[in-house]
């Protein structure tokens, strides 16, 4: 079961390693931050929240929802390395995307995933994730999303546990 909480100043190491691990950076928008930048991104900057995901107690990952303006969000999220390929991204993502509709009020989240991104465009897609190309801006990102309409979905109304695992596949349809 992934449990969501907000990131506090004690968890500052931990995301600063997450944030700035080889993968999360290959696919990041911005590269690697200074921890500065993470500490004033993930845990003082008004309409962003960052979320630590535990799992018995363990931090596995975060998530941070961004606010967009229009009731639109911005999700993105991150496992440690040792707790990926475990079956925790579509739990982690689920779990952020409700927290994001019901808790915060968002209408709509959206993912802007770098399309060589295969793990994470098939956790978003396989949580219900859709792709939305009118509202890709760069070429270079693919913008995938949810609406609150999501939440009466059997995904979202599955509790927040790793999926029957499945082999790896071709990257998701779009
Ligand atoms: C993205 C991330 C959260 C995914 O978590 P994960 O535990 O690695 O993902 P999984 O191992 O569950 O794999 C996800 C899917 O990709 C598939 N997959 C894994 N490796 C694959 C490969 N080499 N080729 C094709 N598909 C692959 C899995 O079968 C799974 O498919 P399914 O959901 O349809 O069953 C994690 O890799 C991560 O933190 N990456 C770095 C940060 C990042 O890229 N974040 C996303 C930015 S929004």
């Amino acid at each position: 079961m992934i449990e969501l909480r907000s990131a506090r100043e004690s968890d500052l190491d931990f995301l600063v390693e997450l944030r700035n691990e080889p993968e999360s950076v290959r696919y990041s928008k911005r590269g690697a931050l200074r921890r500065e930048e993470i500490a004033r991104d993930f845990l003082g900057r008004p309409g962003k929240r960052a979320f630590v995901a535990t799992r018995g107690g363990t931090r596995v990952g975060y998530a941070v929802l961004q606010a967009l303006g229009r009731g639109v969000g911005e999700i993105s999220v991150a496992l440690a390395p040792a707790f990926r390929g475990r079956g925790l991204a579509r739990p982690l993502i689920a779990r952020a995307s409700a927290v994001a509709l019901v808790d915060l009020g968002f209408r709509c989240i959206r993912a802007e995933i770098d399309p060589r991104n295969t793990r994470s465009r098939r956790s978003f897609v396989g949580t219900g994730y859709r792709r939305a190309r009118g509202l890709e801006v760069a070429a270079r990102l693919l913008c995938y999303e949810v609406t609150s309409a999501w939440l009466r979905s059997d995904v979202a109304r599955a509790p927040a546990r790793g999926p029957a695992r499945r082999p790896p596949g071709p990257p998701p349809p779009d």
